[in-house]
């Protein structure tokens, strides 16, 4: 079985389908790196951001119209703290409903971003044709955040029904930075040498719209890549850095598409988080895998590189680029990367053992065989168990649980990779590929949803529900 997935895997690399852009792309490495704005509370514990429709100049001298959090692309970047509750009140001004979910938050499930549970535009009617179930709140919506969790780098986005592909295409996310006392004791590189990366592919159309096929056009049911990397909505941007470390909060919020990180001319990556915080103990890697929604917290040592270098963060899945560092200048690093980091959590033993099967039936994509079928769970694990759920797949399907934390204990058998370690949210799955986990349900009871982050099978019905009672 091992045998069959890698061989697989090694014809099926890419997951989507590639989109081109229609206008000239943009040259590399000339557009300097942005950095989300943080957003500042309207009182302790309380934001408020408004969706809306905005321009930007993503591609030097076109317009692109984005739909943003705040009106832009990324949206602002929540720092939240462990111990500190927080509500965000989301303002929908766009044309269409949508949903946030904190991705990797553990909250309560009426703040979690259900498909269903909608915040519409004022003055737009519940329409027929609506899901059963369906909560339409008018023009806004409080989202609830206990703020009960390790420190992480988690990142928020629309979670629409059947249109979730779409409209985060169009920009609808941004990261969420949960920061607690564990963590603020380390030396770790902080400040203007901490960067948040938001990385993710486009096309573009010749006005500099973004490009996107119409809905569910079949011919895109694998997914939608675009020919143009975006790191902090930039295309292919440079930053300039000091030569000492830095730490990178690596995120992929591509649509479907999947990279493998590497830095030209090489060198290391110091992974010192997963999804779902601070490892025990740091690990090196050359190449670091990362499916849509996974995050790698890694520390990068550019006083491994001569001052005056360049520094290529590249993929060496497309064998492209995907943004660049110069290494500018010396300076004094007081920073270091501690060998026993955090105390994650232990592993408790599990209480059951499930089974699911992410798999395309007909033209849809299913789980167990069945297409999304809204308040319908597959499954009830306890509050405060953990079990064992075994993830098979027929493709590359990068699995997310709500609400829980899991580890990769097996992948076809054998012990997961380096770059599995630590508490995630969200596992690659390769096809053919049996992936065991294990869940721990804590926090909350009720109605969450495991799903394929791939946002196109998402949409097209590769997603359930589990309760937690
Ligand atoms: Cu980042 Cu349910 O998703
Ligand atoms: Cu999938």
């Amino acid at each position: 079985l091992a045998g069959a997935g890698l061989a697989v895997a090694g014809c099926r690399e890419v997951a989507g389908q590639l989109l081109s852009s229609r206008l000239p792309l943009p040259r590399l490495f000339t557009v300097p790196l942005p950095i989300p704005e943080v957003a500042r509370p309207v009182r302790p514990g309380r934001y408020e951001v408004t969706q809306r429709v905005a321009k930007a100049e993503i591609v030097p001298g076109t317009r692109t119209e984005v739909w943003g959090y705040g009106g832009t692309f990324p949206g602002p970047t929540f720092e939240l703290r462990r111990g500190s509750a927080a509500t965000i009140a989301v303002r929908n001004e766009l044309p269409v409903p949508t949903s946030t979910h904190l991705h990797g938050g553990v909250n309560p499930p009426d703040s979690d971003g259900y498909p269903t549970d909608l915040v519409v535009p004022p003055g737009h009617h519940a329409h027929h044709g609506g899901h059963p179930g369906e909560v339409l709140h008018q023009g806004v919506k409080d989202y609830h955040y206990p703020v009960d969790q390790r420190a992480a780098t988690l990142w928020y986005h629309d979670h629409r029904m059947d249109f979730t592909a779409p409209q985060v295409w169009r920009g609808l996310a941004g990261f969420a930075l949960v920061r607690d006392a564990e963590e603020d004791a380390l030396p770790l590189p902080g400040g203007e040498r901490e960067l948040p990366l938001l990385i993710c592919d486009r096309a573009f159309e010749e006005d500099g719209s973004f490009r996107y096929p119409a809905a569910h056009d079949g011919a895109y049911m694998e997914g939608v890549e675009g020919d143009v990397i975006l790191v902090n909505g930039a295309p292919w941007p440079v930053a300039e850095v000091s030569a000492t470390r830095h730490r990178l909060r690596l995120l992929n919020a591509s649509n479907a598409r999947r990279y493998r990180l590497r830095l030209a001319p090489g060198g290391r990556f110091t992974q010192i988080g997963s999804d779902s915080g601070l490892l025990a103990a740091p690990v090196a890697h050359e190449e670091i895998p990362i499916s849509p929604g996974e995050r790698y917290d890694v520390v990068v040592d550019f006083s491994a590189y001569p001052v005056g270098s360049a520094v290529t963060l590249v993929d060496a899945l497309s064998e492209g680029p995907v943004m660049r560092f110069v290494v500018a200048r010396r300076a004094a690093d007081d920073s270091a990367v501690p060998a026993r980091l955090s105390r994650p959590p232990d592993r408790p033993p599990a209480v059951a053992t499930r089974r699911f099967d992410f798999r395309r039936t007909e033209d849809v994509w299913t789980i167990n065989g069945h297409p999304y079928r809204p308040g319908v769970p597959l499954a009830r694990p306890r509050l405060g168990t953990a079990e064992v759920w075994r993830l098979t797949s027929d493709f590359h399907h990068p699995v997310h649980v709500h609400l829980a934390h899991f580890q990769v204990l097996a992948r076809n058998g054998k012990p997961p990779a380096a770059t599995d370690a630590g508490w995630k949210d969200t596992v690659d799955v390769r096809p053919y590929e049996v992936v065991d986990v294990l869940a721990r349900f804590d926090g909350h009871r009720g109605r969450y949803m495991l799903h394929c982050h791939n946002l196109e099978h998402e949409d097209m019905a590769m997603m359930a529900d589990f309760e937690v009672i």
